[in-house]
């Protein structure tokens, strides 16, 4: 074997802006990841159109994603990065797949339930058909562990059910995934209400702390995080979550402990000059990749050939894959 390394697929939906939580959770376990695995990444652009949309929000914002990312650290030169719409396989799996997924499967899935609650009778057969395009994404290239959130877990099984059944239905043919549980980084939640994550559809937009934000708005919004009554920081999650969130933000950013973390503030009897630490810490973090990002958004020649390069390396993958299906599936190579 040239290249043993297991495989890590992750992919991600091109919604939008990144936030803190997303930098210090999953984005930054990559990191490590990237040294120990053959890690592929893409942008589903494919199931974003599960939902009503903009075209020309969509390419904006796949763009924009590539570039966010790219300035948070996943490094193009030691990972694949590409597009999901971009390769030809995905949605051919798909539909091999699909024909070996019954309809109630998938009308069972909770995110499908969630979401048609939502669209209602408009729903459309993409959004019931969406994780059999995610079980195509992660079977096509072998994946043997994908990080997923808790929201995807059943979209993995799913995956597993489907790999397992092609492989005994024809013959071994795909590796049968694992959800990848790896350290997980820091679960950051919202400044403005701390028992929920930090989510960029929060109602409240000062919740949030975007890496696309300046100094002066993250400064505004870490001073105004809500705490409590109290003037101690000490951390106590159940009695004092803002002040909990704050001191995890503050280690996390900073690469420290929670325990010396902590330490560091013991005895002041104020929350301000905490929270002006924190905010210090986060703008210090941020303002190199909002910079960063700033600067690759503008170089579209840049992106398309970090895209170019990752399609390629794709491809090849995705060739190799759907030659055996069909073989295996039956149909005709003339
Ligand atoms: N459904 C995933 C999400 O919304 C994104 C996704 C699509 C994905 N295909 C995938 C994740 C394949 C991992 C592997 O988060």
């Amino acid at each position: 074997m040239v290249d043993s390394k297991k495989i890590v697929l992750t992919g991600v939906q091109p919604t939008g802006k990144l936030h803190l939580g997303n930098l210090l959770g999953a984005v930054s376990s990559w990191e490590r990841m990237i040294d120990e695995y053959d890690c592929l990444f893409f942008l589903a652009d494919q199931h974003a159109i599960t939902m009503p949309y903009v075209p020309a929000d969509l390419r904006k914002n796949t763009l924009d994603c590539v570039a966010q990312y790219i300035a948070c650290g996943l490094d193009p030169t030691r990972c694949k990065i590409f597009l999901q719409s971009q390769i030809i396989g995905h949605t051919e799996l798909m539909w091999v797949l699909g024909c070996l997924t019954p309809i109630g499967q998938l009308e069972r899935m909770t995110q499908f339930k969630d979401k048609s609650k939502k669209v209602g009778e408009s729903v459309c057969s993409g959004l019931l058909f969406y994780p059999v395009l995610m079980a195509a994404d992660i079977l096509l290239y072998n994946a043997d562990l994908v990080p997923v959130g808790e929201d995807q877990k059943q979209h993995i099984e799913l995956t597993r059910d489907l790999a397992i059944k092609f492989n005994n239905a024809f013959s071994p043919t795909f590796t049968v995934p694992e959800p990848y549980i790896g350290s997980t980084g820091a679960r950051i939640m919202a400044l403005q209400s701390p028992s929920n994550k930090m989510s960029k559809s929060d109602a409240n937009q000062n919740s949030v702390v975007y890496i696309t934000d300046t100094d002066d708005i993250i400064r505004k919004k870490l001073m105004s995080a809500v705490t409590d009554s109290g003037n101690s920081v000490t951390y106590d999650p159940d009695n004092k979550p803002g002040i909990a969130n704050l001191l995890n933000i503050y280690a996390a950013t900073k690469n420290l402990s929670l325990s010396v973390a902590v330490e560091e503030f013991a005895g002041l009897s104020s929350y301000q000059p905490f929270k002006q630490a924190v905010a210090d810490a986060v703008i210090a973090k941020i303002h190199p990749i909002r910079e960063r990002y700033l600067q690759l958004a503008n170089d579209k020649e840049y992106l398309y050939s970090v895209l170019h390069d990752g399609r390629l390396d794709a491809q090849k993958r995705a060739n190799r894959m759907i030659a055996k299906v069909y073989r295996k599936s039956g149909f005709v190579n003339e």
